[in-house]
């Protein structure tokens, strides 16, 4: 079993919150990245809500990106490979934690200049089947500068603290869906991702 799974598990169990750098392999990044800049192109995306079924609501004051989500019964061969691959994950944190995960959904994600996602936490009181919280992030030759960081809040005795990921190619970042708040600060140009979330159910919202 990989190493990097172990080292994700020992995370979520310490601090709540796990970040790998180059997760993939640089081939299957750019790939991945240009099937999504693809879909962007060809006007799959729209602007993602808050909330979940009946309760979704577009609220540009508190995100501004866009989503396409992948579709289970048609992946592609790539977006197989990432579903793969979390599968895997998603057994190995159910074999050290039991957490009953059960199964993964996910979306590409846009933020366009100046889009930004305000501190929030994944479950809504809709969504509480999301157990962890998964991102791959697609920008090659991110900067700091280039803004767009994913903010992690922790919370140590009585100060809250926070850490910044950098949205670079190949950072893959997961957290606990329920207690991690978190916010994606303003991108300064387009910035790529793949969110998911592995579920406690296989459906119903
Ligand atoms: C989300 C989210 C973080 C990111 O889609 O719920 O918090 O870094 N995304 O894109
Ligand atoms: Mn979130």
């Amino acid at each position: 079993m990989d190493e990097k799974y172990f080292r994700i598990v020992d995370d979520l169990v310490e601090k709540g919150w796990s970040v790998c750098e180059q997760f993939f392999p640089d081939d299957y990044l750019r790939e991945l990245a240009a099937e999504a800049r693809q879909s962007w192109d060809s006007g799959d995306f729209r602007e993602a809500g808050v909330g979940r079924g009946g309760e979704l609501q577009v609220r540009p004051e508190i995100r501004s990106d866009f989503v396409t989500w992948l579709d289970p019964e048609n992946l592609t061969p790539l977006q197989k490979t990432y579903w793969n691959t979390l599968d895997e994950l998603r057994a190995h944190i159910n074999r050290e934690l039991f957490l009953g995960l059960r199964s993964f959904e996910g979306h590409f994600a846009v933020y366009p200049a100046g889009s930004f996602y305000k501190k929030h936490l994944d479950q809504f009181r809709a969504t509480k089947h999301r157990l962890i919280s998964c991102l791959l992030y697609l920008n090659f030759d991110w900067q700091e500068t280039d803004g767009g960081q994913l903010r992690i809040y922790e919370q140590s005795e009585s100060e809250e603290t926070f850490q910044d990921i950098i949205p670079m190619a190949g950072t893959f970042a997961c957290f606990r869906s329920e207690m991690i708040f978190h916010e994606v600060l303003p991108a300064a140009k387009e910035r790529f991702s793949l969110t998911g979330w592995l579920r406690k159910e296989d459906a119903g919202f």
